[in-house]
């Protein structure tokens, strides 16, 4: 991997944010909640609670229709150049989802370093379907690594092993459930194997390792603001690097390999060679642009980001702090000192027992459930992956699921949460 400066620590640690998330959630509560329909405590409803429409963003929707513009433009631009910028990186390319961006950021890495078809790319026996598919969609393939039973991140002991082998040629590091893989290590096997770093932070808008975001510490990173992510434009992704030339690759793919500088409807001026060039594609590209509308709707949300990342944090806390209690039952969720994590959703693991019992109970309680990202054993990747190689993700497939704690969600939903649990297990709710 190139060297890259990790240009944009934040100034404190971990312990010092949490400690301030507690402060600064206890004043933002009651300005949230008067936004919010509180529910008297029955239903919890869906995962990511229900989406509240900002006035900014319902202003920003008007002024697209208003404008006729609706293709990629104003403000697509501007979105790009802030996600950028908070990151501190040099290029943000919004796609119109996370998939489309791991795709484009695979296919630009391939043709530009040149990958023969059916290379291998390390990833993590434990993620959404996305990653895996989208290597597989670029005739590349996924050579899996297990994942840690703590963090529920790659684990990084096999993946030198596995880094080394000819015809590897790079890693996905999947941040999953909100919490940075351990990129220390994974850059230093990047470094000594050779390989290219695509960070999927699909689940982790927010989040940081060793006191910077993760996106900034790959050489492409992607991220997804699908319903219930952090950022949420019904649909929508973006990639980012600070590589000029896979930026220039990545935006041509997106919108079917076109070699072009502008759309027709930007250039500002009459230039013959753009118009000669109207019709030359480079790549075999795809149809990934995003509209303004998207754009229009997540923008106003980098303004509350951290408002909605201390809400979570809260809940999560709130759930760790009242399920304790239970800790010879249930895994709780990992939150190590080295990094934030961005709470997109509250991993439980059962210790022993069937899984499927509690979820019942959860569910038929109005608590919206998830599996953990089950990968190894689904029907789609029969004959490709064996779920036995990877004991830990064949442990948490069969053991784990999730619960919500967004900032939709409130105190209350928490508790019941909490209450519900310890109702299955035969104890009542201690505050
Ligand atoms: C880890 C991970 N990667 C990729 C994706 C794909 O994102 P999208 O649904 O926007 O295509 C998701 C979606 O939730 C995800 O969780």
């Amino acid at each position: 991997m190139k060297s890259k400066p990790m240009n944009r620590k934040l100034e404190y640690t971990p312990k010092v944010y949490y400690r301030k998330v507690l402060t600064a959630a206890r004043r933002l509560w009651l300005l949230r909640c008067r936004r919010l329909k509180r529910s008297k405590g029955g239903q919890i409803g869906r995962i990511g609670g229900p989406f509240v429409v900002t006035p900014a963003m319902r202003e920003n929707v008007d002024q697209v229709l208003a404008s006729g513009r609706l293709s990629p433009g104003p403000f697509v631009k501007e979105f790009e150049a802030r996600f950028a910028q908070y990151h501190g990186v040099q290029h943000a390319i919004m796609t119109n989802s996370g998939t489309s961006a791991l795709v484009v950021a695979l296919q630009a890495l391939k043709e530009i370093e040149g990958w023969p078809d059916w290379s291998y790319v390390i990833c993590p026996a434990l993620t959404f379907v996305a990653t895996i598919n989208a290597v597989l969609h670029c005739r590349l393939n996924p050579i899996l690594a297990d994942v840690d039973p703590t963090s529920y991140t790659i684990d990084t002991e096999p993946i030198y092993a596995l880094g080394i082998q000819p015809n590897v040629k790079a890693i996905i590091p999947v941040h999953v459930f909100g919490l940075a893989a351990d990129m220390g290590a994974i850059r230093d096997v990047a470094s000594d194997c050779g390989l290219r770093v695509i960070e999927d932070a699909c689940e982790a808008l927010g989040a940081t390792y060793d006191g910077v975001p993760v996106g900034a510490l790959g050489d492409v990173s992607c991220f997804s603001f699908y319903m219930s992510h952090h950022i949420t434009a019904g649909v929508g992704g973006m990639a980012i690097t600070d590589d000029p030339q896979y930026a220039r690759k990545m935006r041509s793919l997106i919108n079917h390999g076109w070699e072009r500088k502008a759309a027709p409807i930007d250039m500002k001026e009459f230039d013959f060679d753009e118009i000669r060039k109207r019709y030359h594609f480079a790549s075999i590209g795809h149809s990934s642009r995003p509209t303004e509308f998207e754009a229009a709707i997540a923008l106003p949300q980098l303004d509350d980001l951290t408002i909605n990342l201390v809400i979570r944090t809260k809940n999560a806390i709130h759930l760790t702090t009242n399920l304790t209690q239970f800790k010879d039952k249930l895994q709780l969720p990992y939150f190590p000192h080295d990094r934030i994590h961005s709470c997109m959703m509250y991993p439980i693991i059962l210790r022993d027992g069937d899984k499927w019992e509690l979820i019942r109970h959860l569910e038929s309680n109005g608590i919206e459930t998830r599996e953990m990202l089950p990968l190894t054993n689904q029907p789609c990747y029969k004959g490709l992956f064996d779920e036995d190689d990877y004991p830990v993700a064949k442990w948490i497939n069969e053991q784990g699921f999730y619960v919500g704690c967004s900032q939709y969600l409130t105190d209350e939903h928490m508790a019941y949460v909490v209450e519900k649990i310890g109702e299955y297990f035969g104890r009542t709710y201690q505050h």
